[in-house]
């Protein structure tokens, strides 16, 4: 079993006269594992994350860190033993993102030079080029002002990381990248985070367990995301998690029964040469990645194609890659983005039935 990290015990939080904001939760957050609140609008997430630093303090409960109950530290002593990034990165203006980042470290006594020396070595962990350190905040895009945000929270080293929809003001691609980044840090880190969402694929794709509230303040479900979509504990989960749930279990199967077969493929300039295809016709460049399709009745103009598929991917990628391209073919590459061969959905189909045979027992 899991070791705990953070504990709710019977916590309730009410602000004056108004329904309870938080109600009886009672959780155990794992250590070195990211736990996601997802839920509603107004449904409590972000007072039960700043009831553990102290940021809001409950009306009747405890919460203890690492076994000791939180009011027993200063609340400005416990906000800085834990990172914290919120939604707008919450950075100083008028401050250098090196200065930003070396906040806390400062503020805990280390000398400016070593701060410093830190901030800039977070400024690689979190994937920003060292040059952007002498920039201010405005200077960056929301994307990247994110990453100091999580840099900053990252600078003195703590063993919880609590995030407050850290991603959900910028554009769906970076998110994604955002996203990959975290698991990847995370991966290297093992801090105990704790991530708050109202997206649940974002809850499904980051959490190791995902919890769900519902509006009043009510722990709904808490349990393994694959779990969470496999079985929705009540009716409440279920149509929070929406009808692609489904298709969103897919991304906790992996797709190694899936066939890649070869793929008949033009460049350019064949193809502006031939003219038109019977067939569809992969088209790549000179390193041999894929540019788009080249299909019958499309003369010489290429079709874009869908998303990629990568070997070791899952199969919601899978059928992702083959719903998603003109040809009904999903393109796989290779680790260098090289083409090396297509999967097709009616294939991508059979592995997900076997799947749930196995899952299922048979029929
Ligand atoms: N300072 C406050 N004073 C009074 N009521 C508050 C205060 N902060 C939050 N609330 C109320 O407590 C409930 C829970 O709010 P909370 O901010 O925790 O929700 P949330 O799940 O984070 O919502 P969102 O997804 O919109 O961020 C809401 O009904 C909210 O109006
Ligand atoms: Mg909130």
């Amino acid at each position: 079993m899991a070791e705990a990290m953070i504990e709710f015990q019977n916590v309730t939080k009410q602000y004056q006269g108004g329904q309870a904001a938080v109600d009886g939760l009672t959780m155990s957050i794992d250590k070195g594992a990211i736990t996601v609140f997802v839920g509603p609008s107004g449904c409590g997430k972000t007072t039960s994350l700043r009831m553990i630093n102290r940021m809001v303090e409950p009306t009747s409960g405890t919460i203890t860190v690492g076994g000791a109950d939180v009011t027993s530290v200063p609340a400005a002593q416990l906000r800085r033993s834990m990172g914290y990034v919120m939604q707008s990165s919450g950075l100083m203006p008028h401050r250098s993102v090196l200065d930003n980042i070396a906040t806390v470290p400062r503020l805990n006594g280390a000398s400016k030079a070593d701060a410093r020396k830190r901030a800039q070595e977070l400024l690689d962990v979190v994937g920003l080029a060292s040059s952007l350190g002498k920039r201010y905040p405005s200077q960056l895009s929301g994307g990247q002002q994110q990453r100091v945000g999580v840099a900053r929270a990252l600078a003195a080293d703590p063993p919880v990381l609590l995030m407050d929809e850290p991603f959900s003001a910028v554009d769906p691609v970076v998110r994604d990248e955002l996203q990959k980044e975290l698991l990847r840090l995370q991966h290297d880190l093992a801090k105990t985070i704790v991530f708050v969402t109202h997206d649940i694929d974002e809850a499904t794709v980051l959490g190791d367990k995902v919890a769900v509230f519902a509006v009043g303040g009510k722990l709904a479900q808490y349990a393994a995301p694959q779990e969470i979509l496999r079985a929705p504990a009540s009716d409440f989960v279920a149509s929070f998690v929406g009808r692609d749930r489904g298709f969103r279990h897919l991304a906790f199967s992996p797709s190694d029964g899936v066939t890649i077969h070869p793929v008949p493929t033009v460049t350019r300039e064949q193809l502006r040469q031939e003219g038109s295809t019977d067939g569809w016709q992969l088209v790549v460049d000179g390193a041999l990645r894929p540019l788009g399709w080249a299909g019958p009745g499309a003369g010489a103009q290429i079709v874009p194609g869908g998303s990629l598929f990568r070997k070791g991917d899952t199969l919601r990628r899978a059928l992702d890659a083959a719903l998603s391209s003109p040809s009904g073919l999903g393109v796989a590459v290779d680790d260098e983005g090289r083409a090396a061969g297509v999967i097709a959905a009616a294939e991508v189909f059979a592995v997900i039935e076997s799947d749930r045979s196995v899952r299922h027992g048979g029929l």
